[in-house]
């Protein structure tokens, strides 16, 4: 009898986003007139920059004519795509990364979700709470968690992110195996400082534990001693993987382009105790279960680092970012408590009660959409986040809504 993974059952009834979408659709049924404007998920609405535009068409016309026409490319990405990232992401800061350390995919959810493949089912894990449900559910599918009660998952080491930390989670007080960090982070847009983010990296060192880092939201980071990479910290190398995403930092994500940075210096151990390569896994993972992305998509993130495109991409984010600061005085003015929006495409604030319920009144009564805290653990419960992902127009209207809905 065929049976299935019944993990599986363990989990929420749907992905967070999933059924933020299906609760604005059906309000968007019953109210078909209302213009709703969408500060939800960190879905970006600009176009692609243009020197990617560029890249994209010059390289689809290659694709048309036999002679420059490109089949499978090679699993790990085109080494022009790689060599950029190594020399503008990691190298220009004087941190040492090579193009054979990275690993091109079709994005950063995947790719956190995926690494934990590598590892062994019975090993302890710790992440933020509130955190990217991606983080959890895929151990949760995996089988590395009890049942979810009272609004937590069993065997779940779970670090709280509070007002009382700043948003930054304590060290956990036992030995944790893997660990998920993200920053700037997604939900909170809280940032960490070298020294902040050294600790985890002596902790995991002493702990023979992994840190996952997902960056994805590097890119938005304007204070000038805020770490882009963990691989900034001495020592990381041995014990941590990062994740980049060309989405949020160049509108990639309808076009779908990241990367995962795996260094050959980082080991976890097998059965026996011997190290073992994480980079010559992922390499065996990434080889057998994914073929690439495509070639003109490779293309059109090379273009990301042409001075072209890094002077669009800079205004692009610095639009984004206007939009956080907007967003910023609003909350001062409403007198609502918030973190994130500085360094960040996010700001979480304080609803002052049942998250679900700020979701509601704030779709009900202002047409606005907003991600319930909720969704991203029981620390979120009376958190909203909005993302500064939309036009400046936009967010000047959902801030006018939302006070006028307030008072
Ligand atoms: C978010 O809104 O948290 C992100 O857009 C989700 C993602 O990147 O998958």
């Amino acid at each position: 009898m065929i049976r299935i993974n019944e993990n599986y059952l363990k989990l929420q009834a749907s992905y967070l986003f999933s059924t933020i979408a299906k609760r604005v659709n059906e309000y968007q049924k019953q109210h078909p007139n209302t213009e709703i404007i969408k500060l939800g998920i960190g879905d970006a609405t600009q176009a692609l920059p243009a020197a990617c535009v560029e890249a994209f068409h010059s390289s689809v016309d290659e694709m048309a004519v036999d002679a420059s026409f490109r089949g499978y490319g090679p699993e790990q990405g085109y080494l022009f795509l790689r060599d950029k990232i190594a020399k503008n992401d990691f190298q220009a800061r004087g941190v040492d990364i090579s193009a054979d350390e990275i690993f091109i995919s079709d994005g950063a959810k995947c790719d956190t979700g995926n690494f934990q493949e590598i590892l062994s089912t019975d090993i302890s894990l710790a992440v933020p709470d509130p955190v990217y449900p991606v983080y959890v559910d895929t151990n949760v599918m995996a089988g590395r968690t009890g049942n979810f009660e009272n609004g937590r998952f069993q065997n779940i080491v779970y670090l709280e992110c509070t007002h009382a930390n700043n948003f930054i989670p304590d060290l956990p007080t036992k030995s944790v195996d893997l660990i998920y960090l993200c920053f700037p982070n997604n939900p909170t847009g809280a940032t960490i400082s070298k020294n902040g983010l050294a600790k985890w990296v002596t902790y995991a060192r002493e702990n023979n534990s992994l840190i996952l880092f997902d960056a994805a939201y590097e890119a938005f980071i304007r204070d000038e001693d805020i770490p882009h990479s963990i691989y900034e910290i001495d020592g990381a190398k041995e014990v941590a993987i990062e994740f980049r995403s060309f989405s949020k930092t160049a509108g990639f994500t309808g076009t779908r382009c990241a990367f995962t940075v795996v260094p050959k210096e980082c080991m976890a151990y097998d059965s026996q105790g011997s190290r073992q390569s994480l980079h010559a896994l992922w390499n065996r993972r990434h080889s057998t279960k994914f073929n690439g992305v495509s070639y003109p998509v490779q293309r059109a993130a090379e273009a990301v680092y042409s001075d072209a495109g890094k002077q669009q991409i800079k205004k692009i984010i610095a639009e984004y970012m206007k939009n956080a600061d907007l967003i910023r005085r609003e909350m001062d003015a409403l007198g609502l408590s918030y973190v994130g929006g500085e360094n960040s495409p996010y700001i979480w604030i304080d609803a002052k009660g049942n998250s679900w319920d700020f979701f509601d009144n704030l779709l009900n009564n202002a047409g606005v959409v907003c991600t319930p805290g909720a969704g991203f653990g029981t620390c979120g419960d009376q958190y909203i986040r909005l993302s500064a992902f939309n036009s400046y127009k936009n967010v000047e209207k959902a801030m006018k809504r939302i006070r006028e809905s307030v008072s």
